[in-house]
């Protein structure tokens, strides 16, 4: 059974299609992310597959109940953390965690293992008794998510998991998933817009644009899908004319301009600078700058999200 399975899921606010028809799976034990700018319907997705907001036409499935029927068999088998915190910011972080707890009918005994075992997770244990309206935004969010697994959810939704973070609590956070994800097998989809978390944390990753998926791959599938290598040009003038010339040339995938520099994409493992440069010495191309690097990230994403820009301006 897929952990996550989704057909043609689509969502409609008024004249705006927010998510159009999109389908994707995730395998039990995947950590999954959705990658998109603002707006492109991360949130709205999770919503649904959470069982939060109505789906407008499409299905899916989430650990093999339907979201439509079985919402509630759905709801005991996940837990969420949304943007918007909901913790109450006048109880410690203990007793938002028991209340909790108890809302779950955990049992007292089981209820004591789990509580200090998740605070300690987090690393919130000398944190416990404070009021959590004294937290700080970082301390809330793993709070929140020490939370969220107290009912030893199969699937764990997080969306924009740290955003507004300092470096170390991101940090920290993320190897907590994935502490979660190894230890205890729990399939988790995430949403965000830093292609860094997307690449650190993820097994998977659909690129989200304007409510469709563009591609969904592994972080290093994608990277690769760029082809071996990237240049980065600088000419003094004839940038125009170089990249026409190096449209015809085999081992040139892609040829971009951008803020006066060309971007390339080539085929090739080893370094393709010296051809370049003698191809414009041949021209009377004078380049004042070349450098040559591995895709990133980044990178793909930016290719992804550009290529469909292009497309729209060809319509
Ligand atoms: N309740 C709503 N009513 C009307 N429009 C909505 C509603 N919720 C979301 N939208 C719109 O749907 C689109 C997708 O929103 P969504 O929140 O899913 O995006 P997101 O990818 O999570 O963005 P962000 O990165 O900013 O969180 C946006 O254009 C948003 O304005
Ligand atoms: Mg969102």
């Amino acid at each position: 059974m897929k952990a996550i399975e989704v057909k043609n899921l689509t969502k409609v606010f008024g004249h705006l299609v927010a998510v159009d028809h999109i389908s994707f799976e995730v395998e039990e034990g995947e950590i999954f992310g959705f990658l998109g700018a603002n707006g492109a319907g991360k949130t709205t997705t999770m919503m649904m597959l959470a069982t939060a907001r109505t789906p407008t036409s499409g299905t899916a499935t989430v650990s093999g109940y339907d979201i439509t029927r079985d919402g509630s068999k759905i709801r005991e088998s996940i837990a969420v953390v949304f943007e918007e915190l909901s913790l109450d910011v006048d109880l410690t972080g203990r007793e938002n965690l028991d209340f909790h707890a108890r809302m779950y009918h955990i049992p007292k005994k089981t209820r004591e293992e789990r509580i200090p075992r998740a605070l300690e997770l987090v690393g919130l244990k000398t944190k416990q008794n404070m009021l959590v309206k004294h937290y700080s935004g970082g301390m809330q969010r793993r709070l929140e998510i020490a939370r969220g697994m107290l009912n030893q959810p199969r699937i764990l939704f997080l969306d924009e998991p740290t955003l507004g973070l300092d470096v170390q609590t991101r940090r920290m956070l993320w190897d907590y998933a994935k502490k979660l994800n190894r230890e205890s097998g729990t399939t988790i989809l995430l949403t965000t817009h830093y292609v860094e978390e997307a690449d650190y944390l993820c097994d998977r990753i659909a690129i989200l644009e304007q409510g469709k998926i563009l591609v969904t791959d592994t972080p290093g599938g994608l990277k690769n899908s760029l082809g071996d290598s990237l240049l980065s040009v600088k000419l003094l003038q004839g940038a125009d004319e170089l990249a026409k010339l190096l449209r015809e040339v085999n081992w040139v995938k892609e040829v971009n301009q951008r803020d006066g520099w060309l971007e390339l994409t080539v085929d090739s493992e080893g370094t393709r600078i010296p051809e370049i440069v003698r191809l414009s010495r041949e021209h009377g191309f004078a380049i004042s700058s070349i450098s040559q690097y591995k895709p990133s990230l980044e990178d793909a994403f930016l290719h992804y999200v550009s290529r469909k820009l292009e497309d729209k301006n060809h319509e």
